[in-house]
């Protein structure tokens, strides 16, 4: 691993895609902040892997021992990764972030009339698996998008002792604001709870320290998805301090779970294979091992400052261009932090119609929609109770062609400035209405296509 060229570290990025018209375009992936594409570092790891891929904890061939070893060491590698030391935290490999959420969620032994303090930015991942276990409540935001701390500040002292858990994200995956999150945990455990951050849009971005149990500003869990890491053949990590886990029955159980079982007992198996129930996904973990690798060596530094260039020239180049409206701080914010996610709308175009355009046209993938963060959203873009209400009932009769949503691009190490002028290229032309295609939105499932046109069919997969 020679090349940190980030511009050609992913694998896919030179396939031409077909666009309305008969051309091929070469395609720009913008969706970053849901899936990236996996870095040729771990394709090939893979690649050299797959002829040592056997069952893990349980053969005693070769292969088996090659495997068990490699995962058990992307363990390690994980929670050096975050700064967690392996002493005190554990990492259990799940499928992904809300994944790894929901088994917390059920793994705290809630107790009546404890709270959670989420925040309104959350990704629905981060807030419906605690309305679930424990009573819920929201840290406001404000007009901007930003976490209000003030009100976080309130909330703390309303609840006091109550307050078993603060769980926020590490960034928003709609804004790509970054909470103050060493000074949140700080606040958190002075109030005597614990501190959880939803790392999924971060890990790719930035270098994390979860710092060392009993420091004031330390995050006690840390959840992640190699899928936003260059990484997705599957695998979530979920890291927290082993006493939690070690307490009581693991929420799924059966095969690799134990050490010893009679007809009438149970002994369960170390950490953290207790919490892993069922054959482990040794390929993510080894691909996780590999961007982990990947990230470290190419270094936290250069990535963020390439990603910054590109979200600081992008903000640029949104001020420019009129009728679209921005949602979140309009500018770089000089002295603040934010990872490339940026969300808006084009005043003259439903957001699924803009961002068909986009592909259909551009060949450019974006995200549009609520993105999984609806209450935000929905603050974002000023709705009422009562809009939210007629959009409801509308959903209910299955019409889903007018419910209010933004177009996001997010980007990742590999994206370059050229792509994104390629992009305000197409975007000047849907706000001047200069594309080609006569675009309709499905009623019932509110996508957006061109009429008389639909991509081919690939065969083969
Ligand atoms: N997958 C979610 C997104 O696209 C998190 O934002």
């Amino acid at each position: 691993m020679k090349n940190y060229d980030f511009k050609n570290a992913v694998v896919g990025t030179n396939v031409l895609v077909p666009v309305l018209g008969g051309a091929k375009k070469k395609y720009i992936n913008f969706d970053n902040a849901a899936s990236t594409p996996p870095l040729k570092y771990v394709w090939e790891t893979l690649h050299k892997f797959k002829d040592y891929y056997s069952s893990v904890h349980r053969g005693t061939g070769f292969k088996s021992i090659i495997s068990t070893k490699a995962y058990d060491d992307a363990h390690v590698k994980a929670l050096r990764f975050v700064g967690a030391d392996p002493g005190c935290f554990t990492a259990i490999f799940m499928k992904n972030t809300s994944d790894a959420l929901n088994k917390l969620a059920r793994r705290i032994n809630f107790r009546r009339g404890d709270i959670v303090l989420s925040s309104l930015m959350e990704h629905h991942s981060n807030d419906l698996p605690w309305r679930a276990a424990a009573k819920t409540v929201h840290i406001e935001i404000d007009g901007l998008g930003y976490l209000d701390l003030d009100d976080y500040k309130k909330k703390l002292k309303k609840y006091g002792r109550k307050v078993r858990l603060v769980a926020v994200t590490g960034a928003s995956n709609v804004s790509g604001l970054i909470p103050p999150l060493k000074k949140m945990a700080e606040m958190a455990h002075r109030a005597g709870a614990e501190f959880l951050v939803d790392a999924a849009q971060l890990t790719p971005h930035r270098k994390i320290k979860m710092g060392k149990p009993g420091e004031p500003d330390s995050f006690d869990y840390l959840a992640f998805s190699a899928h936003k890491m260059y990484a997705p053949f599957g695998t979530g990590v979920l890291i927290g301090p082993k006493k939690i886990f070690l307490r009581g029955d693991p929420d799924s159980v059966g095969g690799g779970t134990v050490n010893y079982v009679t007809r009438s007992e149970v002994q369960w198996a170390h950490l953290p294979d207790k919490e892993e129930a069922g054959s482990p996904n040794v390929v993510g973990a080894v691909a996780l091992s590999a961007a982990i690798d990947f990230l470290d060596k190419a270094g936290f530094s250069r990535i963020a400052a390439h990603e910054k260039e590109l979200t600081r020239y992008a903000l640029e180049r949104f001020s420019d261009i009129d009728g679209v409206t921005l949602y979140g701080p309009k500018t770089w914010v000089a002295g603040e932090d934010r990872v490339g996610a940026i969300s808006f709308n084009v005043d003259n175009h439903y957001h699924a119609a803009a961002a068909a355009i986009l592909s259909y046209e551009g060949a450019i993938a974006v995200r549009n929609g609520c993105f999984c963060a609806h209450p935000y959203i929905q603050r974002l873009l000023r709705l009422s109770d009562k809009d939210s209400k007629v959009y409801r009932d509308e959903i209910n009769r299955k019409i889903r062609s007018h419910i209010p949503g933004m177009i996001r691009i997010s980007f990742g190490l590999y994206n370059t400035r050229s792509e994104i002028d390629r992009f305000f290229e197409m975007l000047e032309k849907i706000v001047t209405r200069k594309y080609k295609g006569n675009y309709y939105v499905g009623r019932r499932s509110g996508e957006a296509f061109p009429r008389n046109f639909r991509f081919p069919r690939m065969t083969g997969f």
